[in-house]
This record gives structure tokens, C-alpha cells and sequence, in this order.
């Protein structure tokens, strides 16, 4: 092990740790006993995912409360605490926002990871987990994607921060002792099954299933199902919904094979989806199934910036990691309600 740090636990630091997937892969490696470290600046989140996180694992995560755009106190944080492992999650994600404000999510999503990765190569911290996303392949012209699909022009500002991020890591990995695993999330859905932990979309949700269950809970009145004149069985677009805790365990996985040497080269990039796509009216159905609910949709036109499909081909992140899914469809919505219901 890296720092001479062999009387404990490996020290993993969760940049976002507070967010979304963030929380979840929190959770799991503390029941992998791991001691976590968690930066987050709260712009997307708040502290009570703190108390969730304890109320499910019984620990409580060491929180730190900054912005990783702060160079000095990122630098300072490195200094002080011997960490062994980074799995960086803090950025900016919502698509549209981005379109509206590019330079802010240039400045966040490169930014900090600029700042983390000088602080670890600084303090011989050379394991790194990146938050990527399917987004990088765009429309791909064949299905499932396998990671040797050529990239695309990104869609979306916040699409191209994280084909650069995976440049920056490229350059960062071959001039130094850096090792980085880059895993290309397809669509994060769900939510812890004690429900003591999810997503915190703010405002009006820009994803599905977020706007399902706030659908099925009253609070919006009805789900507009974008498009359906695209070239599929049913005519919606299809995706590869991901449960968040499944995704959450390949960050486990990822940390493990770096931790233990078995990486095959400086910069890894894995798939991380179920490998089986669905249609959004297939969600609905599945979401009416699970819930015995009925949902209020309407058919209205395409969102500007979607693409038709997108699915994961899997058999690399399966040989490599030794990873895959547990987790069915229903699984994920029926926790991504539970989670709703506990919502005020
Ligand atoms: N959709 C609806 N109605 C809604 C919301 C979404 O019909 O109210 C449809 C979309 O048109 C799309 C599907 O549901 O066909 C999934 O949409 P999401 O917004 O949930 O997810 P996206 O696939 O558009 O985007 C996700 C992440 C992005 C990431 C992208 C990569 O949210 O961060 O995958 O492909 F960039």
C-alpha cells in the first residue's frame, strides 16, 4: 500500500460525496471498511445525506466543506491527511444549465479536476477513479457500445467536459506515476433500498425518473414522454437505466483493481451500464408495475439534444472488473419511490 499506511484501512477520498452517486459509493465503501473522506462544496446537495449516510452503515464519513476550484485548500487537504485513493465525483451535471452557462461548467468541471489531480501528484497519491458518461459517444452508429466506439461531438457543454476531462487524465496518466480508471455511467437511476439516501433533483427534474415519481407522488401533474417518432419498437427513445448502488459497487471494483496493481495501463476506461436497453414507455410500464400505480403521460415532441439509443455492450467491465449488475429495472424504481414517498 501506498504512504506506508499499512495498520489501516485504506484512506479513499469521495470528491461529491454528498451527491447523488457519490453518497451511495460512500456507502459502500464503508461496508467494504474502507475510512472515507468527503469533499463537497453543498451546491447540489445538503448535510442531511450526512445522517443518511450514518443511519444506513452506522459511520460517519469524515466531511469536509469546500469548493475544489479553492487550489490552496485542496492543496492543504492533501497535506494533511494520507490518502490512498480518489474517487471524484464533484462537478456540474445538468445538460441544459450547461448550454445556458458553458463557461461555469468549464470553470467547475475542469478546474477541479486540475486542482485534485496537482494535489494528489503532489502528495504521491497516484490512484484515481473519474466520473465519465456515456454521453461522450453521442448517437452511436452501432448497439450495444462497446469503449472502442468512436467519440462524437459532444452535445452539450457539460458533455465535452467530460471528453476533456478524459484527455487531461490521458496526458496526466503517461507523465507521471498516476494510475486513473475513467467509467462512462450510462443512466443512474434509483436509490439506496432503506430509502435513507437518492437523488435531490433541485427544482423541476430534467431526467426521467425523477419526474415519474414527483409525477406519482402529485406533485407534478403529468409526465410528458419526449418523441415518439423515433426509430424504435415503440417509437420512444431507449436507454440503459443503471440502479445507483449497482453503479456504485464498479467504483468499488475500479478502486479495488488499482489498489491491488492489476490495472493494465496508466488510463482505463470501462462501460458501466446493465448492457439491456429500455424505452421510456417500457419504464412507465415497468414503474406501473412495480408501484401497482397508474401514471398521467402525454406523447408530445422530441427534446432538443436526445439521441435515439444508447445501451452498453458490458463484457469488458464484466472480464476486467469482475463486475455486473444485481439489480433489475423494477428494483430501481420501486426504490426510487420509496425514496419519493419519504420526500417532503
Ligand atoms: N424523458 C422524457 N420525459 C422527461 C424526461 C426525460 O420523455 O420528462 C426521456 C428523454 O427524452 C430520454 C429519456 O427519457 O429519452 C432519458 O432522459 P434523461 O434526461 O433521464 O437522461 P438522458 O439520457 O437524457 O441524460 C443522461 C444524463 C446526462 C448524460 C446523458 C448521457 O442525465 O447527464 O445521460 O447520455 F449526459
Amino acid at each position: 500500500m501506498n504512504n506506508g499506511n499499512t495498520h489501516h484501512q485504506p484512506q479513499i477520498l469521495v470528491t461529491g460525496g454528498l451527491g447523488f452517486i457519490g453518497s451511495h459509493t460512500v456507502v459502500e465503501l464503508q461496508n467494504e471498511g474502507y475510512e472515507v473522506f468527503i469533499i463537497d462544496n453543498l451546491s447540489n446537495s445538503n448535510l442531511d445525506v450526512l445522517k443518511g449516510i450514518y443511519n444506513i452503515t452506522g459511520i460517519k464519513p469524515k466531511f469536509f466543506q469546500f469548493d475544489l476550484l479553492d487550489k490552496e485548500k485542496t492543496h492543504q487537504f492533501f497535506n494533511q491527511h494520507r490518502i490512498n485513493g480518489v474517487i471524484h465525483f464533484a462537478a456540474s451535471k445538468a445538460v441544459g444549465e450547461s448550454v445556458e452557462k458553458p463557461l461555469k461548467y468549464y470553470e467547475n468541471n475542469i478546474g477541479s479536476l486540475v486542482n485534485v489531480l496537482q494535489g494528489m501528484l503532489d502528495n504521491n497519491c497516484n490512484h484515481f477513479i473519474f466520473s465519465s458518461s456515456c454521453t461522450v459517444y453521442g448517437q452511436a452508429d452501432t448497439l450495444p457500445i462497446t469503449e472502442s466506439a468512436p467519440l462524437k461531438p459532444a452535445e452539450s457543454p457539460y458533455g465535452n467536459t467530460k471528453k476533456i476531462s478524459e484527455e487531461i487524465l490521458l496526458d496526466a496518466t503517461r507523465s507521471s506515476e498516476l494510475k486513473a480508471i475513467a467509467l462512462r455511467y450510462f443512466n443512474p437511476i434509483g436509490a439506496h433500498p432503506s430509502a435513507e439516501i437518492g437523488e435531490l433533483p433541485l427544482g423541476v427534474p430534467n431526467n426521467l425518473i425523477p419526474y415519474v415519481t414527483q409525477t406519482a407522488a402529485g406533485i407534478r401533474t403529468q409526465l410528458s414522454v419526449f418523441g415518439n417518432d423515433y426509430p424504435t419498437p415503440d417509437g420512444t427513445a431507449i436507454r440503459d437505466y443503471i440502479h445507483v448502488v449497482d453503479l456504485a459497487k464498479a467504483h468499488i471494483a475500479a478502486l479495488k483493481r488499482l489498489l491491488n496493481h492489476e490495472n493494465k495501463s496508466q488510463l482505463e476506461i470501462f462501460n458501466v451500464g446493465t448492457g439491456m436497453g429500455s424505452s421510456v414507455l417500457e419504464v412507465i410500464q415497468a414503474f406501473e408495475k412495480a408501484t401497482h400505480m397508474k401514471l398521467n403521460y402525454q406523447l408530445v415532441g422530441r427534446r432538443a439534444g436526445d439521441i435515439t439509443a444508447a445501451y452498453a455492450d458490458t463484457s469488458l467491465v464484466h472480464k476486467e472488473l469482475g463486475w455486473k449488475t444485481e439489480k433489475s429495472l423494477e428494483d430501481a424504481l420501486l426504490d426510487a419511490w420509496n425514496w419519493q414517498l419519504k420526500q417532503k
